[in-house]
């Protein structure tokens, strides 16, 4: 029932937006920051991953950093990545807007993604700017801890990632709040919408007039503003939405 009617918003979506949290990457193997086994339930996250925390100690931050790369930078698409990429091919979609820093929506083929924490697949020098691949990086964390910039020697290397305490993307977050005012479906998977800003782009969506859908592990707090709401993992209930759109 639910599933047949978030797949009928979708196929007549004509400015269909999706906004995916850590949940869409679970079935990849990544773990998500909150709910059951999340990342800040092992680690504070203003002690491990604040722009403060980081500048007085990298070492602290790339401890974490280290054993969340070495999954991320294995992970794959699951079904629920691809299913999106496919319905944004199909037209149902006009963009993926993300909090998830792990580059698997365009990974799986999504084409217009706003990353609005930023990405996790590049490290740059705070003192000189050098940018590397953050697989790179990874590989030297065994020998170098914190790693070390290559030019300058700086030990102030850090993702290209949203930190507590940091300012956002300020072109992606007004390009997603753009999108969601032009949105005549949003779809929000897998986020518990406890972070703001991103928090306020499917608000902003409803409050321009779309209808909402949310698929999501566990109940969230907008769920009242959503007119479809799927209790379940992305990676089956995505697919199976998507199939029902193509017919
Ligand atoms: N399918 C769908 N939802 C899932 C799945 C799954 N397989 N597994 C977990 N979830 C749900 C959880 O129930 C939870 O509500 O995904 C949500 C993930 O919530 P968070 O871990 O809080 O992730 P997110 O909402 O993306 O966090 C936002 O917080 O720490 C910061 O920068 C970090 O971008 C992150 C931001
Ligand atoms: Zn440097």
């Amino acid at each position: 029932m639910t599933v047949e009617r978030a797949a009928e918003m979708l196929a007549t979506a004509r400015h269909g937006v999706a906004l995916t949290g850590a949940g869409v990457s679970a079935e990849s193997g990544i773990p998500t920051f909150r709910g059951e086994g999340g990342l800040w339930t092992k680690y504070d996250p203003v002690k491990v991953s604040s722009i403060d925390s980081f500048m007085a100690d990298p070492t602290s931050y790339w401890r974490v950093s280290k054993e969340r790369g070495s999954v991320a930078l294995a992970a794959r698409p699951n079904p629920g990545h691809l299913a999106l990429a496919r319905m944004e091919a199909a037209g149902h979609l006009v963009a993926v807007v993300t909090q998830n820093t792990d580059g698997l929506h365009q990974d799986s083929g999504s084409r217009r993604v706003i990353e609005l924490h930023g990405s996790g697949r590049t490290v740059q020098c705070l003192e000189c700017g050098t940018r590397e691949a953050r697989a790179k990086v990874q590989a030297r964390l065994e020998v170098e801890m914190p790693p070390r910039c290559p030019i300058c020697g700086s030990i102030f290397l850090k993702p290209t990632v949203v930190l507590f305490g940091e300012p956002m993307p300020v072109a992606a977050i007004n390009e997603a709040y753009e999108l969601a005012r032009q949105a005549d479906v949003m779809l929000v998977v897998g986020s518990s919408l406890v972070v703001y800003p991103a928090a306020e782009v499917p608000l902003v969506a409803v409050r321009s007039g779309a209808r909402m859908i949310v698929v999501n592990a566990e109940p969230t707090p907008f769920d009242s503003f959503a007119e479809v709401v799927i209790l379940g993992r992305s990676g089956e209930v995505l697919p199976e939405i998507a199939s029902l759109i193509n017919g």
